[in-house]
């Protein structure tokens, strides 16, 4: 046994004492700074830079330098459930996946991150909505006219293709086969290719003819590109005459509870609602694992906020955190990213509003916090042609895999169009309003209704008609304009509600009043996490291969989302062990720590493989000393290195390890025997070691 001479490097703190320094240069040179003061800060810099590298260098010592395997990845991820396919004994179904025990404990680890990061940090109302969704409801989102994907069909065989799914893939095996095309030239294709489902039917036709695109699978001619919906649609009771359908995203359930959220809320705006729950679409072509499926988990965020005010309280506590942007001029012009902070890229008008950039660094540090590696993370933000007419900015956050930059959470600011659709057709107001400190004199819209008219016209309908005069009253402006536009107009009527509204029967007319409460219609901005997405892609970023032996696959998860923490080792399965496993087991469920014992007869070294392969962060052996010392060893997955540790220590420990609160360097290596430092090579892979 030797005691611990390990030097105690902290990665995480020196990541973030070169962001601090960065920081200090880029004022020094914003501020013209002279050169004697600048140059000894620079070099600071360069310093930490290095030692930075060096730290993550020598942490990442044990894994392979070879690229990702996507063979091995993929046999690992099938090989322990992570995901199988769905209904695999009957055949399966495109896009349908089961996630097995590890990947269901995981994702549950993301989403009590996301729900602590995002639901109680920031107050927000959860809610659980239906997943069966009236028709009603998304012919007013306009979902059912426009929730749709361009699709092309073989001419021969009928085989369905997602049309700028199509024109991407060409373009990247065309750049491919031809890599000696000019600078310009790739660049050119590159700009087509990031605006691939921009086009509409007739360019994406056009580009299809000129690049001679055929059907991949069998080189038939296509059709020309046609709208397909996406929804999954069904009908509601047993008369099947009440359409329906499976909710394509979350979103809408909060919207239509709006005013009884903003009650509960007790009339408080901004305020968020969130939700987590199943979202089904009915992909063209699904492909790609757990990217592009028919039904997925989602975790979306509804911030309403008044739409001439949408500072942030919060903004300056994340002002400082720095992204990595592709803006859309960037994406049309240079192709590069831009790395600044969100405090910056709001100040320069490219981001359009703190709430959305708040949300944008928010989502960051979640995506740190489980464990994505930041160096493969980006905002994308859609381009002009790409962005719903209403919304006033769109940022998505990008994560890279080996299918290349995928969009992950999408960052929107809606406007006020969710809610205005939804009031419009259901009569109800879906407003919010302020005090003034002082009333002020302002013009006000009044309708004046003739009552005996509209009643004698309207007769069993006159109850309908007022009440849909009044609600264009609440709707403001836009809507009474339309209107008296009609009545004013040569015809002078106007249809409300199915009846004709004539020009005798209302008037209107702006009067001046006092007023100190003002109404608006809120705007939202959504972040909509594709939580499927998210697990996918931590699988891949945490992933490797040891370099020692690369049949040894290891899955280096987070402790905060690992699936299982501990795994509990008696070094054989003898009698005299069974108490301290038995023991170590209950007291670590106690405490709150997902365990697992493993008394299986092959080698400790196999056990920790197979535990290392469902990225289990810690392992406590039991052994002979154990009976006399009363201690047990503990490994560190990722170092493979081992210190000895008292049991009655070994809880709090563990516990701290796992919460972050503690780190193996210093708390554990720095304070406990060290018995292996995991240079050395660790015995027992799949293929590999005998009894220890
Ligand atoms: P894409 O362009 O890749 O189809 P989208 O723009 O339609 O995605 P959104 O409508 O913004 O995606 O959906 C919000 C989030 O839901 C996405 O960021 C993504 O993480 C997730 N998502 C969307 N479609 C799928 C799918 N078919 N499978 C898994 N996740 C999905
Ligand atoms: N709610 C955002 C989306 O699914 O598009």
């Amino acid at each position: 046994m030797t005691d611990s001479t390990a030097p105690v490097v902290d990665v995480d703190a020196l990541a973030a004492a070169v962001t601090k320094q960065g920081g200090v240069v880029k004022m020094l040179k914003k501020d013209g700074a002279k050169a004697e003061v600048l140059e000894p800060e620079v070099a600071k810099l360069l310093a930490l830079r290095a030692e930075f590298d060096a730290a993550r260098k020598a942490a990442d010592g044990n894994k392979t330098d070879k690229p990702f395997n996507r063979a091995a990845f993929d046999d690992l991820v099938k090989r322990k459930m992570f995901v199988v396919s769905a209904f695999e004994i009957h055949g399966g179904v495109g896009g349908l996946f089961d996630l097995g025990p590890a990947s269901c404990a995981l994702k549950a680890n993301i989403l009590d991150v996301w729900r602590q990061h995002f639901i109680l940090e920031e107050n927000m109302l959860e809610m659980e909505c239906t997943c069966l969704t009236p028709e009603v409801v998304l012919k007013t989102s306009g979902h059912v006219e426009k929730f749709t994907d361009l699709m092309v069909k073989d001419e021969s065989t009928g085989d369905c293709h997602r049309a700028d799914k199509l024109l991407e893939d060409f373009i990247d095996s065309f750049l491919e086969s031809n890599p000696t095309l000019s600078r310009e030239e790739q660049d050119e294709y590159r700009r087509v290719q990031r605006q691939a489902d921009a086009y509409t039917p007739e360019e994406l036709h056009k580009l299809f003819q000129k690049y001679g695109i055929v059907s991949p699978t069998t080189g038939n001619a296509l059709t020309f590109p046609f709208a397909f919906n996406l929804m999954f649609k069904t009908s509601i009771g047993p008369e099947g005459v009440a359409a329906g359908y499976l909710r394509p995203e979350t979103a809408q359930g909060l919207f239509v509870n709006f005013r009884r959220l903003l009650e509960y809320n007790s009339g408080r705006m901004p305020f968020a609602a969130a939700q987590i729950g199943l979202g089904f679409r009915n992909e063209i072509s699904p492909r790609a694992g757990l990217l592009r499926v028919r039904e997925f988990c989602m975790a979306e965020i509804e911030h309403f906020v008044n739409p001439q005010d949408k500072k942030h309280p919060k903004f300056a506590s994340l002002a400082g955190q720095s992204l990595v942007l592709f803006p859309n001029d960037e994406q049309l012009g240079s192709g590069k990213t831009r790395v600044m902070t969100i405090g910056e890229a709001v100040r320069e008008g490219i981001v359009n509003n703190e709430t959305l950039g708040f949300f944008m660094a928010k989502t960051w540090r979640f995506m740190e916090k489980i464990g994505m590696d930041a160096a493969r993370l980006r905002f994308r933000q859609h381009l002009k042609t790409e962005m719903a007419h209403y919304a006033a900015d769109c940022w998505d956050l990008e994560i890279k895999s080996s299918y290349g930059w995928v969009e992950c959470v999408g960052h929107a600011d809606r406007a006020c169009y969710d809610l205005m659709v939804h009031s419009k057709k259901s009569k109800v107001p879906l407003i919010a309003s302020y005090t003034l400190p002082e009333p002020r004199e302002e013009e006000v819209w009044v309708m004046k209704a003739d009552k005996a008219v509209i009643g004698k016209t309207f007769k069993q309908e006159q109850k309908k008609v007022m009440a849909a005069l009044e609600a264009l009253t609440e709707e403001g402006g836009e809507r009474v304009e339309a209107v008296l536009a009609e009545l004013e107009g040569p015809e002078g009527a106007a249809e409300v509600e199915g009846c004709r509204v004539t020009r005798g029967m209302v008037t209107w007319s702006k009067v001046k009043r006092m007023v100190q409460e003002v109404k608006y219609m809120p705007s939202v901005i959504e972040p909509s996490f594709g939580i499927g997405r998210v697990l996918y892609s931590l699988l891949e970023h945490s992933f490797y291969q040891r370099k020692t032996d690369e049949n040894r696959c290891v899955m280096a998860f987070l402790p905060r989302v690992a699936p299982i923490k501990v795994g509990v080792y008696p070094l054989l399965n003898k009698p005299e062990f069974a108490p301290f496993t038995e023991s170590i087991v209950g007291k670590l469920t106690d405490a709150g720590i997902s365990n697992r014992a493993d008394a299986t007869g092959v080698s400790v070294g196999r056990r920790y493989s197979r535990a290392d392969e469902i990225g289990c962060p810690f392992g406590v052996t039991v052994d002979y000393e154990t009976l006399a010392a009363q201690d047990v060893t503990v490994r560190e997955r990722d170092s493979t290195a081992q210190i000895r540790v008292p049991i009655e220590r070994l809880v709090p420990l563990l516990k701290g390890l796992v919460d972050g609160s503690k780190t193996w360097e210093k708390d554990a290596m720095g304070s406990f025997p060290v018995v292996r430092t995991g240079e050395e090579e660790e015995e027992g892979g799949e293929e590999g070691g005998g009894e220890r």
